[in-house]
């Protein structure tokens, strides 16, 4: 939980009443959880979660197994196995989470793989497929490609039949773009790059910011469309618009957490009948830059901050057996 606002100093471990599913809503024995952007955002007091949820406990997604079902719920039996979002507290060994914001996890994955999904490919599938229009022979640049989502993005836009263009600002960020198979180029290329050599983009899914945007305009292709997903390098930028007249061009923003409930469950089961049959298949692959004990968390944040990791940061909680 965080004890007030601020930095990891306000991290604490401490001992909280079982909430209570309600109507539609099902209490989860917490496995692993995903760490998130938004979870250091909340902890700074930069990002009220929404109305019901925790503001002192951090968590968007989980990982676990259902422990009960409030009334009416019919989707889910006790011992199921389950990821999915919720809208905060899911740093705690339980959590209660609206049944249709759940999906079944495949027998092929193991908790970690699993716990490392939810988040990144929601998003990542909903940027892409529902904002972004994602057709078979696009051409898309993921900014901020080695983190979670975008490590996700690069994958979906090759099972979807398009071709990825992945950039980070780091060595190794680029080395696991190409490691997923994605054509990687370095964040200054983008910026500094001609765009005879950069070629067009028909999509970009854009996970930083600040300027790659003002770049965006002049690497797109006819009605091409850039996806704001994430910010974290700057908001504020000066973006010639006669790009998108003369091309057809749009510019849209997302977000997951704040949409209403109907829309976030939309997300989620488009999520399970599109993205989970091709993780099963290992078509898909989530990567865990590393797995924290709940009693590390500070740890955990730590290592969320840094730069060039390769994949999801998580904490486990103790199964049933041991706590
Ligand atoms: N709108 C939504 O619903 C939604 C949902 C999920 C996430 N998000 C946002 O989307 C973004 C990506 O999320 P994520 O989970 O993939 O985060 P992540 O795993 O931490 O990855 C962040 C990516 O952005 C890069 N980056 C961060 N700050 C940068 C900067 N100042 N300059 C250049 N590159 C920078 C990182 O590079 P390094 O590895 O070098 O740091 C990394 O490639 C975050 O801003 C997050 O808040 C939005």
């Amino acid at each position: 939980m965080f004890e007030g606002a601020g930095g990891n100093e306000v991290v604490r471990v401490a001992e909280r009443a079982v909430p209570e599913p309600g109507p539609g809503e099902v209490l989860v024995r917490v496995r692993r959880v995903g760490l998130n952007p938004a979870d250091i955002a909340q902890r700074e007091g930069r990002y009220p979660p929404p109305a019901g949820a925790p503001a002192d406990i951090g968590g968007i997604e989980v990982c676990g197994t259902v422990e009960r079902c409030g009334p009416g719920v019919v989707r889910w039996r006790t011992g199921d196995r389950v990821f999915g979002l919720v809208d905060g507290g899911g740093f705690a060994e339980r959590v209660v989470a609206e049944d249709r914001c759940l999906a079944p996890v495949p027998d092929e994955l193991g908790d970690d793989e699993a716990a490392a999904i939810p988040e990144a490919f929601i998003t990542a599938h909903d940027a892409l497929a529902t904002v972004g229009r994602l057709r078979p022979g696009d051409r898309v640049l993921v900014n901020g490609a080695n983190g979670g989502v975008g490590a996700a993005a690069l994958q979906l836009v090759a099972a979807f039949g398009g071709t990825a263009v992945g950039t980070s600002r780091s060595a190794t960020g680029l080395e696991h773009i190409r490691a997923l198979g994605a054509e990687a180029l370095a964040q200054e290329e983008l910026l500094a790059g001609d765009v005879d050599r950069l070629g067009r983009f028909d999509l970009v899914i854009e996970l930083v910011g600040g300027p790659n945007l003002a770049r965006l305009p002049s690497v797109l292709a006819p009605r091409g469309r850039i996806v704001v997903v994430g910010v974290a390098a700057g908001d504020a930028v000066e973006l010639a618009l006669r790009p998108f007249i003369r091309l057809r061009a749009s510019l849209t923003g997302t977000n997951l957490r704040n949409r209403p409930p109907e829309e976030k469950a939309l997300a989620v089961q488009a999520f399970a009948h599109e993205v989970v049959p091709l993780l099963a298949r290992r078509r898909l692959v989530a990567h865990v830059e590393a797995c924290f004990p709940h009693t590390e968390a500070v740890a955990a944040f730590e290592r969320l901050a840094s730069s060039g990791k390769r994949g999801k940061v998580l904490l486990g909680f103790p199964d049933g057996a041991d706590g």
